[in-house]
């Protein structure tokens, strides 16, 4: 018997990611939700009813995604939050055409004091990572006033209420947070110097070392910051007392962030990166993303290959190894390109614009073989190209309301916890977005990403990031998916594979992030698959025989997929997670949501003005 999806989320807790493939079957069994008012979809089932809560009183996509922002920087501390950066991507089909689609960069920026050389002079293998000098100026706070400036239906102050509240109140510590915090906690253990250091997170949001499941943890002093945010906006955190304490905090950590680059921060607003995929509008994130240009690249190479072989990528199929090589050849690409050309430059913005020509894309088409890979050389532009812990640093939302306006935002401190450097009397993290540039030539970033003197830092420079928030389009201008992850460079395939696998094999919100992924980044030469793939779990002990003939025809096709890859020449390597995926997309004149389960969370939306959450999702 298929388990029922609350028993099947139950064994991720203690089984991880491996079970993906059930939750794919499981999740496929179930009648989707479909909501008509708006949805919301994020990792934290706070945050989704946060924003929920402000599309049932009238307030707007925007708006609901910067409630649900501001309640994860409470209830996913280890993610994002008021001390990092974002990009958000608004859809609004009220307006003019032209104006209809708006990309905001809130990303953090290198402070007036960092030039090129600045981390080879440090002489600390930590400076990027693990101190002050790790931190870029924050982003999140300027990007979510302009977010509203532009278009928020409710005032700024109530997009605070949830937030504040699970600050006060205090949220209870889940599975998921529980992972980030046996991270932690081992690297605290590694050197007990540390706890002193970077003591806030050791004391307060790890409970020194003993958090555990269940246990509720308050922030009184993020609520207060957030007060002050809601009723002094934009300027309460960049030149008020706020700021006052992120230099200190920054500073007393050795790093170089001043009250002049806090004031001086602006988020910018651009146009979306636009690509085609199957007669969709693509909307998605520009320079300094790289994971908008890798995200078109993929998409266009593999519609293209798949023509010139006159296939579809739907008569292939998700699992068939014609789609999984095609698939894992376009990514090679994509990150030779990323690792050659990207970075926060005009020179780099031309590189981008050729990278997602046709003409480029018809030249990855033509270059993938359908029986073999390439010699390494044969990835890419032909540049001279080469490019991982589990990513906790970011967090994805996706949201619609009832009027259509969509927004996909993906919010990050880096690493989790990010910088762990706290400004300790507000009650937040600074991140470590330094380590995402090219901090020496060469040298590789905590993802294992190899970039170019395109990435290299200087002075309001933003850091090359792989976030990939993105808004297709279907062919009467709708808006039909709203996509985007977390998880490091897994943030641009795990996106990917979300959108194909809505986009070209149709499959339902559920079933379109659960089902089992692969990711590919180039370098290091490996093709890293998640169990559900190749290894479905073994069948329940009270499993019946219908259940069994299932598995065992689901290791026969696994150990199919597996010799097929290899026969084509990839070297197949195991990977516990690709991303941690929202989406929001199109059924019928309403919307289902999907929050990823390999870190749990879940929708929540609104039918007939109430609040509802996902009904057959445990909380
Ligand atoms: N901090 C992860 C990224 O922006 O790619």
């Amino acid at each position: 018997m298929i388990p029922p999806l609350r028993r099947v989320r139950q064994s991720v807790g203690a089984a991880g990611p491996a079970l993906a493939g059930v939750i794919a079957v499981a999740a496929a069994s179930a009648q989707p939700t479909v909501y008509t008012e708006g949805v919301v979809a994020a990792d934290h089932a706070l945050a989704s009813r946060a924003g929920a809560e402000m599309l049932a009183r009238g307030g707007s996509a925007v708006d609901a995604a910067i409630a649900t922002s501001l309640t994860l920087s409470v209830v996913r501390p280890m993610s994002c939050g008021i001390g990092g950066g974002g990009f958000m991507l608004i859809y609004d089909p009220s307006r003019p055409e032209g104006e209809r689609a708006v990309a905001l960069d809130y990303r953090e920026s290198a402070p007036a004091a960092v030039g090129t050389d600045f981390f080879r002079t440090l002489d600390d293998p930590d400076a990027s990572r693990f101190t002050g000098a790790a931190a870029g100026v924050p982003g999140t706070v300027a990007g979510l006033a302009e977010a509203h400036r532009r278009f928020g239906a409710l005032p700024w102050a109530d997009l605070f209420g949830p937030a504040i509240r699970a600050a006060e109140d205090g949220f209870a510590v889940d599975e998921s947070y529980m992972r980030s915090a046996r991270e932690a906690i081992r690297w605290y253990e590694a050197d007990p110097s540390r706890k002193d250091r970077f003591g806030f997170v050791w004391r307060r949001l790890l409970r020194d070392g003993a958090v555990a499941e269940g246990d509720v943890i308050r922030n009184p002093e993020q609520a207060r910051a957030l007060r002050l945010i809601a009723r002094g906006g934009h300027d309460a955190f960049y030149t008020g007392e706020i700021a006052r304490e992120i230099v200190r905090a920054a500073q007393d950590a050795g790093g170089v962030i001043t009250a002049e680059d806090l004031a001086g921060y602006t988020p910018r607003a651009v146009r979306p990166l636009e690509g085609e995929f199957l007669g969709r509008r693509v909307l998605t994130m520009p320079l300094p993303s790289s994971g908008g240009v890798a995200l078109i690249q993929t998409l266009g190479a593999l519609e293209r290959y798949a023509a010139r072989r006159d296939a579809t990528l739907a008569q292939w199929g998700p699992r068939s190894p014609d789609y999984l090589h095609a698939l894992t050849e376009a990514f090679k690409h994509a990150f030779a390109d990323r690792a050659a050309l990207l970075g926060d430059t005009p020179e780099a913005r031309a590189a981008a614009a050729r990278l997602i020509s046709p003409d480029a894309l018809d030249s990855i088409a033509a270059r993938i073989d359908p029986d073999t890979t390439q010699p390494r050389g044969g990835y890419g532009a032909g540049l001279a190209a080469s490019p991982p812990p589990d990513d906790a640093g970011t967090s994805h939302l996706s949201v619609v309301d009832g009027r259509g306006m969509a927004v996909a935002c993906t919010e990050t401190i880096n690493l989790t916890f990010g910088s762990r450097v706290a400004v300790e009397p507000f009650g937040f993290c600074l991140n470590n977005e330094m380590d995402d540039f090219t901090t020496a030539p060469g040298a590789v970033n905590a993802f294992g990403l190899r970039q170019s003197d395109a990435n290299l830092p200087a002075p309001g420079k933003r850091p090359l990031s792989s976030m990939t928030p993105t808004i297709a389009l279907d062919r009467a201008g709708r808006v039909e998916l709203v996509a985007g992850a977390a998880g490091g460079p897994r943030i641009i395939t795990g996106t990917a594979q979300a959108v194909l696998n809505v986009l070209a094999f149709g499959m339902s919100a559920d079933r379109a992030v659960s089902a089992p992924r692969i990711h590919h980044q180039f370098f290091p030469p490996v093709l890293a698959v998640e169990p559900g793939l190749i290894e479905p779990p073994a069948p329940a002990a009270d499993a019946g025989p219908a259940e069994v003939m299932r598995m065992v025809r689901a290791v026969e096709d696994g150990r199919r997929i597996k010799e097929a890859l290899e026969t084509r020449g990839h070297r197949l390597g195991r990977i516990e997670s690709v991303g941690v995926v929202q989406i929001v997309r199109r059924s019928g004149d309403g919307f289902q949501a999907a929050s990823d389960p390999r870190r749990g969370g879940s929708p929540a939306g609104v039918r007939a003005g109430r609040v509802e959450a996902d009904p057959r999702i445990e909380r």
